[in-house]
């Protein structure tokens, strides 16, 4: 039985904070891999990508997807970047259901806009077109590792959650 819920997709699909709100109702610890990457290179992402480049910034990712998916009963927020390298899927799935997040590429200009947050690959002179390029490179990478996927473009937080309880309860390998 799988205890984790591993929730992917693009920035601005609701990753975080329908995690939080998962997490709490079901009574799982909640961890985010961007918050943990952080932590262990002592910066925030963008000063990583900055200094030490992208290819820097999966290398830690990797390490701390390979911990995080050995650990279980958790809600797991990915970084929209998780599922470029295929071993953060293999080893994630061992332990988690594969929850894929999605929204318009309109919602999720707006919804990476909006906060203080910045995003290294959405800091550029396009973000519409940059999103769009990258949504069509990586739409069938997030689309081979889900397990449950749910369109979160006119969705609460709440409501999110909530349907995402009701898909599990179809999904046998989860035990609540
Ligand atoms: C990234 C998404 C970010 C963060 C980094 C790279 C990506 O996480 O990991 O900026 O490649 O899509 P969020 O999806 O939580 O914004």
């Amino acid at each position: 039985m799988k205890t984790n819920i591993a929730l992917i997709g693009f920035m601005g699909t609701g990753k975080t904070a329908v995690g939080k709100a998962l997490s709490e109702k079901l009574n799982k610890e909640f961890v985010e891999m961007d918050a943990l990457i952080e932590q262990k290179a002592k910066k925030p992402i963008p000063d990583i990508f900055q200094q030490d480049g992208e290819v820097t910034f999966r290398e830690l990712e990797i390490n701390i997807a390979k911990d995080v998916a050995q650990r279980k009963n958790l809600v797991i927020a990915c970084g929209g970047g998780i599922v470029l390298n295929k071993i953060n899927i293999d080893r994630l799935r061992k332990e988690s259901i594969i929850v894929y997040l999605t929204a318009s590429p309109e919602v999720i200009l707006r919804r990476v806009s909006g906060g203080k947050e910045i995003r290294p690959l959405l800091d550029v002179a396009d973000p519409t077109s940059e999103i769009r390029e990258l949504l069509k490179f990586r739409k069938p990478f997030y689309e081979q590792a889900a397990d449950v996927q749910i369109d979160t473009s006119k969705l609460t937080i709440t409501s999110t959650a909530e349907q995402i309880i009701d898909k599990l309860k179809e999904n046998e390998s989860l035990n609540f």
